[in-house]
């Protein structure tokens, strides 16, 4: 999964996709094998403005205010972020550092592109670029960091109960083709993160265990000095991801829209994706200091945010209007999708974002 999407030369997230007629296409979007929220409209990013200010006001207005987006894809969302302040919060704007950590250079270069189209400017004391999170200094970011299906994106490592023992699921190749062997835990890591999060399986089940976004989530907690981590991602708890009814785990791929559970076709031309563990998640992070505030759906954080007054008055065919009934209707991107919200050195209590909490505290 690391080399599949990350490898220099052939990893689906580090080049375009390649199509027959010599013109191009991105991966996400429409035209591309799938879409996220940023994509469908700019809905997400103009509700996460709301939820940004408040913060800004408890942090008492700090200059500069920092912004960290990780995993920026085609940098949609930092443009509509960006072009949303300029509008209706200038003051805000003007104290406004913003941040993008984007592992890939070929979508720094998309992005920044973007970026300059929506607001025409790039300098460098307003945004920045960076390819990994513990390039910021540790104990720096006064502020908010953010990421949308960015930990989905994570490789996993996949196991497997086999005769009542957790095996790992190793790749191997042979006569022509990509094959699965089954073989010890391949670190102590692993081990550890099996006995920490109690992860259980019934025979023959399969399932992931996430250490780089586990690692991920350390690297985040030990760069802030105070504010605010928002991750929305689809996901599950921890009890409900390792449940013996999800019996071949998580572990899907996307290809033009298409969903499918082959990862050994398209190698590198196909997107890999693993739900979020948001228990190991937030466990990791309270372990040093970012503490759990809220966990809710992302249906429940854009009305606590008041949504439906930023489409107030749009026609109803509208693209906003029409994103924001995509994202609202029952069993649609809203309801799958989770908002895992924490806080180190502010006051967690009454957050707009927060107000529709769609379970109790403790299910994490
Ligand atoms: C599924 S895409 C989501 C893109 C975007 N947030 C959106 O919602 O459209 C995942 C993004 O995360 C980036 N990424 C993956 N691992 C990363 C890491 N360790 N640090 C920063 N970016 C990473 C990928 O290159 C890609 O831009």
């Amino acid at each position: 999964m690391e080399l599949a999407l990350y490898d220099e030369g052939h990893g689906y997230y580090m080049t375009q996709a390649a199509i027959q007629d010599e013109s191009s296409r991105e991966r996400i979007g429409w035209q591309g094998d799938f879409y996220t929220a940023p994509e469908l409209s700019p809905i997400l990013a103009k509700t996460l403005v709301r939820q940004v200010l408040e913060i800004d006001a408890r942090l008492g207005h700090p200059t500069p205010f920092l912004f960290v987006e990780m995993g920026c894809g085609n940098g949609t969302f930092a443009a509509d972020f960006l072009q949303h302040c300029e509008c209706i919060a200038p003051d805000f704007m003007s104290r406004l550092s913003y941040v993008l950590i984007e592992r890939s250079p070929y979508l720094q270069s998309v992005q920044k592109s973007c970026i300059q189209e929506a607001i025409g400017f790039l300098t460098d004391s307003k945004i920045r670029w960076l390819s990994s999170v513990d390039q910021l200094e540790a104990d720096s970011v006064i502020g908010v960091m953010f990421s949308n299906e960015l930990v989905d994106a994570f490789p996993v490592h996949r196991v497997r109960s086999d005769h009542h023992h957790l095996q790992e699921v190793y790749v191997d190749y042979s006569g022509g083709q990509f094959v699965e062997k089954l073989g010890p835990l391949s670190s102590a890591k692993l081990e550890e993160y099996v006995d920490q999060h109690g992860v259980v399986l019934s025979e023959g089940q399969t399932s992931e265990l996430h250490l780089a976004a586990e690692q991920w989530m350390t690297q985040v907690a030990h760069v802030f000095h105070q504010g605010i981590m928002i991750t929305v991602d689809y996901g599950h708890t921890g009890r409900d991801y390792y449940a013996s009814n999800r019996k071949d785990g998580t572990l899907i791929c996307y290809y033009q829209h298409t969903v499918s559970t082959k990862p050994y076709v398209r190698v590198g031309e196909q997107d890999m994706t693993a739900h979020v563990n948001f228990s190991a998640l937030a466990k990791a992070g309270k372990t040093w200091g970012l503490m759990p505030m809220g966990f809710t759906t992302l249906a429940n954080w854009l009305m606590g945010l008041g949504v439906e007054e930023i489409v107030e008055g749009q026609d109803q065919e509208s693209q906003e209007v029409q994103a924001l009934s995509q994202l609202l209707r029952p069993h649609g991107m809203g309801t799958t999708f989770k908002v895992l919200v924490q806080g180190k050195g502010i006051e967690s209590v009454g957050l707009q974002g927060l107000r529709y909490r769609a379970f109790f505290d403790e299910v994490l």
